[in-house]
This record gives structure tokens, sequence and C-alpha cells, in this order.
């Protein structure tokens, strides 16, 4: 078993879009960060949810759009490879999302990343009961 926090088990990843949560990072600033399915091992890249071009989310509460492996910014279309962060098209050409370490092991995801401390699946705001920012289906 890792050290880390448990994140999701692999089965909760969806096959094409994403799973939020909510982490501190080093500055004790709440941070958004996805898990997203990827072909190479171990199948599973964590990312922080933010495209590198402007203040974007990617994953806005009900998943990233994903097609063909790669991730797609809401704002501008932009597609980062979900295995290696890196984008080639659009307005966020040339850059890379900032990577979240984390370990599969057991069938589930954990946040090995000593930036990172894990707070709660889904979004900021959403363990907040009075916050309206949750979406729930
Ligand atoms: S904000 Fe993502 S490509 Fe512009």
């Amino acid at each position: 078993m890792p050290d880390g926090a448990h994140i999701a088990d692999i089965a909760d990843v969806p096959d094409v879009g994403s799973y939020l949560f909510t982490a501190e990072d080093a500055f004790t600033n709440e941070q958004e960060l996805i898990l997203v399915r990827c072909d190479d091992e171990p199948g599973i890249e964590g990312w922080v949810n933010n495209c590198t071009h402007e203040n974007q989310r990617l994953d806005r509460g009900a998943g990233a759009a994903m097609r063909d492996g790669e991730i797609i910014c809401p704002k501008h279309g932009s597609m980062f490879d979900a295995c290696s962060g890196e984008c080639d098209n659009g307005e966020a050409a040339g850059t890379t999302l900032p990577s979240v370490e984390i370990t599969v092991a057991d069938g589930s995801a954990f946040l090995t990343d000593d930036n990172y401390t894990y707070l709660h699946d889904g979004g900021v705001g959403d363990d907040d009961p009075s916050s309206t920012s949750h979406i729930s289906f």
C-alpha cells in the first residue's frame, strides 16, 4: 500500500473524461487536480486542472472533454496528451500541463506527490454544503 492518500478506485476514473479532486498545495492553496486514463503504464495520470494558456478549468465539474487520448481545453480547444501532458496545437502549443505524482496500486490511485495534500473529491468548494457550485447528477 503506497504512503499517499487514496484518491479513487481505478474503476471510478471514466474511460473518456476525468476524475476531479481537490488538494492543498505547498502554499496552502486549494488546487483542483484530475485523474485521466492514458494508454501508457500505469494507465492513469494526474494533472493540474488548469489550461496552460489561460486560467481555465479543463474539468468544469462534469469531466474534461477528451478525444483520442487527449484532453480538450473547453475555452480555445487546445488538446493535451493525456499521458505526457504535452500540447502541440492551438493557443497552448508548446506547453505541458503541470504533472501530479500519483501511484497506482491495488486497483486504486493514490496521491504520492509531496507538493500536494489530498483534501476531497470534486472541485474547490464541493466539500462545502452551502456552496452553490456543486453540481449533482
Ligand atoms: S484557455 Fe485553454 S487554450 Fe486558451
